[in-house]
């Protein structure tokens, strides 16, 4: 049986860089993360031959409620009883609803929603409002954000690998150096319609901003008439400890992105959350950004129930509590294992490893995933490792993922004979 298992697995690895990607495959290999998924349920994940691992890679954060939550799919059972994905040109009860919804849990008064499916598709929507609402074309963002890959917010994207085989890209984008309020006052100017910011960036590896710097922004832009747009797509959901990351400062945007979480791992939905006075630009067009799959019916029940599920667990309390714990070991490990282990960001159960260097991030990826555990670094930069657990992982749970980082780091650091003697 096992046997079986393992050629299946590996003819869809061959079939997937046959006509998938090879280099994926590839890379994939070398990290130790070839991993067919099979069974899914709360913060673990069953390769197809039966090994289990505690995911802490999620998607880059699509796991909030864990993995195949039972209340989730039982939510999109209950649904496919009566919905199908519905017709975008007409109004229908469940986006109706989980507009609503969105409107009550998110910051201040951020109230009027336009859907999409995924989180590249939000942002673009959040540009293309922002230059329409404003009629200026400005859009200032940070250096090593990521906005997905999609047209407007692939413009946006502060990596230059991602964007320089496509371009020209979208003109009027300016670049500044996350958390670095001067570099942004320098960039600003009447032109600009709009600064586009994570709130902690994911992919550019985990960096928390400085706690005055979102609220100066803030204040800048409505000093210049600019929007602030904040990607919550990754943050968002209770991911940092509380439903949105922008909360930790007090500040509302006047747009706000969300996605990944917001479909529980389960059915794929995104959301432009904007301020009511935005509304505005709508008024003559009301057609004017559309999407067939955007806000399906199916999609929206299921995010209902997202919601529910994420109050109703109190899963931001949780989160900032299996933070707290993650943090004690991480201490541990930052003075036991210095030659390797530089600092470590975090917010609630966003958290980054920042290895003292990059040849670090693969080795330490291919030594978790032996020890049960997946863990990937940054798209941005390899010498960051992104934890980023289903929030509904349990404190037994913590202390395994701790257990595979210390033996982990343990080799390694004989290996790269930079550790110390036992
Ligand atoms: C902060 C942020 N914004 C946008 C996106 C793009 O989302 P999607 O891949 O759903 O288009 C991502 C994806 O990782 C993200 O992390």
């Amino acid at each position: 049986m096992k046997g079986g298992a393992e050629e299946v697995k590996a003819q869809a690895l061959r079939d997937f860089a046959e006509y998938i990607n090879p280099m994926k495959v590839r890379t994939l290999k070398s990290a130790g993360l070839d991993i067919i998924e099979d069974r899914r349920e709360g913060a673990g994940v069953w390769d197809i031959t039966g090994r289990k691992y505690i995911d802490c890679q999620t998607g880059s954060g699509i796991m909030n409620v864990g993995r195949h939550n039972r209340e989730i799919v039982e939510a999109l059972k209950k649904a496919l009883d009566t919905y199908d994905i519905g017709v975008f040109l007409l109004c229908s009860k469940p986006k109706a609803d989980l507009a609503k919804r969105l409107a009550e849990i998110s910051p201040g008064d951020l109230k009027c929603t336009v859907f999409g499916v995924g989180g590249g598709e939000a942002n673009d929507a959040a540009i293309k409002i922002a230059r329409g609402f404003t009629m200026k074309t400005g859009i200032i963002y940070a250096k090593n954000s990521y906005h997905g890959h999609t047209g407007f917010a692939l413009s946006a994207i502060g990596r230059e690998a991602y964007r320089e085989p496509f371009g020209p890209l979208m003109p009027g984008f300016t670049m500044v150096p996350f958390g670095d309020m001067d570099a942004m006052k320098e960039a600003m100017n009447e032109e600009t319609a709009a600064v586009i910011l994570e709130p902690i960036l994911g992919e550019g590896g985990i960096h928390v901003p400085p706690d005055d710097y979102l609220p100066a922004v803030r204040k800048l832009c409505d000093e210049n008439e600019a929007l602030l747009i904040l990607d919550e797509v990754q943050t968002g959901f209770a991911r940092t400890g509380k439903m949105f990351a922008a909360e930790h400062w007090n500040v509302v945007p006047d747009i706000m992105t969300v996605a990944k979480s917001m479909g529980g791992g389960i059915y794929p939905i995104s959301a432009t959350i904007f301020k009511e006075e935005i509304m505005d630009f709508f008024i003559p067009h009301p057609f004017i950004h559309l999407s067939t799959f955007g806000g399906s019916d199916l999609g929206c029940m299921v995010a209902l129930a997202v919601i529910d599920y994420i109050e109703k667990n109190d899963l931001a309390g949780h989160a900032q509590k299996m933070g707290q714990r993650f943090r004690k070991g991480f201490d541990a490990l930052l003075k036991e294992y210095p030659e390797l282990l530089l600092e470590v960001r975090q917010k609630g159960l966003m958290m980054g490893l920042q290895y003292t260097n990059e040849s670090i991030g693969p080795r330490m990826s291919k030594k978790l995933s032996d020890r049960g555990v997946i863990a990937v670094y940054t798209g941005n930069d390899p010498s960051i490792c992104r934890l980023m657990p289903p929030l509904v992982i349990s404190p037994e749970e913590v202390d395994l993922v701790l257990e595979a980082l210390e033996g982990s780091m343990k080799e390694l650091s004989k290996e790269s004979g930079i550790g110390k003697d036992d």
